[in-house]
């Protein structure tokens, strides 16, 4: 089974299930004119989302690492009326991107897109006394989603979901000998939630148009 299969799938259920839509075809487009990297979630990663916020009744979310605002458009649009997602990003071009997508999908009085770096971004945001986010998507970089996830957590409540992108990695997150900080940082997330008493989580892996990888998944047990 090949990359090439995974991809047929996943365009298959894209297809099927997660209808075209100009906003979000828009917002990919214009991603990859102005050189972004391609590393959004896929169509079905997105509505996977989408979903999750939704079953979940999500009112605020956070998100870290907002990119051209793919993922952002599909959480937001999981909110209710007077709901909002605060997206946080550090490369001031992505962040431009990311404001013409989402503004472009209508979206602009639902988003609050901090440009900084998120380790920069997350006290403030703890400071300000907004009350707790009730999903947040951690998709930034690898090696400081420790860090992250200790910020996301502090920021939740019992019943919040956090969701952690790239946990697999191709599978090299069971090198345990690996010197990659993303993969170091992956598995000091795993043994950081293991220890962790207010949390339950699981980690799933995926396959598709992006390769071989996967979600973690916590729901906050306790209060925090
Ligand atoms: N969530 C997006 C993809 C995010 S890609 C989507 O699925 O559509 C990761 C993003 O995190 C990149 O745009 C990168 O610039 C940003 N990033 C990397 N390090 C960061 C940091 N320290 N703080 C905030 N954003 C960061
Ligand atoms: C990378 C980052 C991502 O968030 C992702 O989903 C895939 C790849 C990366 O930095 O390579
Ligand atoms: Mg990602």
């Amino acid at each position: 089974m090949t990359e090439a299969l995974w991809t047929a799938v996943d365009n298959y259920i894209h297809d099927a299930l997660v209808p075209s839509d100009t906003a979000l075809d828009a917002a990919i487009e214009a991603s990859n004119a102005a050189g972004l990297p391609p590393i959004q979630v896929t169509p079905s990663q997105g509505k996977f989302l989408h979903l999750l916020a939704k079953i979940q009744g999500a009112r605020r979310i956070l998100e870290i690492g907002t990119l051209g605002g793919y993922s952002t458009i599909w959480l937001a649009r999981a909110l209710p009326e007077g709901g909002r997602i605060v997206t946080i990003e550090a490369d001031p071009r992505h962040a431009d991107i990311a404001r013409k997508n989402i503004s472009r999908a209508g979206l602009d009085p639902l988003v609050d897109l901090r440009l900084g770096r998120a380790l920069d971004v997350l006290p403030e945001l703890a400071s300000e006394g907004n009350g707790a986010f009730d999903f947040t998507f951690i998709d930034a970089d690898k090696q400081h989603i420790p860090e992250y996830f200790e910020f996301a957590l502090k920021l939740s409540r019992r019943g919040s979901v956090i969701l952690v992108d790239n946990v697999v990695r191709d599978g090299r997150i069971v090198d345990t000998k690996s010197r990659d900080p993303d993969i170091m940082g992956i598995r000091r997330f795993n043994e950081i939630l293991a220890a962790e008493p207010r949390v339950s989580a699981t980690a799933i892996q995926t396959v598709g148009a992006k390769g071989y990888d996967g979600f973690a998944i916590v729901l906050v047990t306790e209060d925090i």
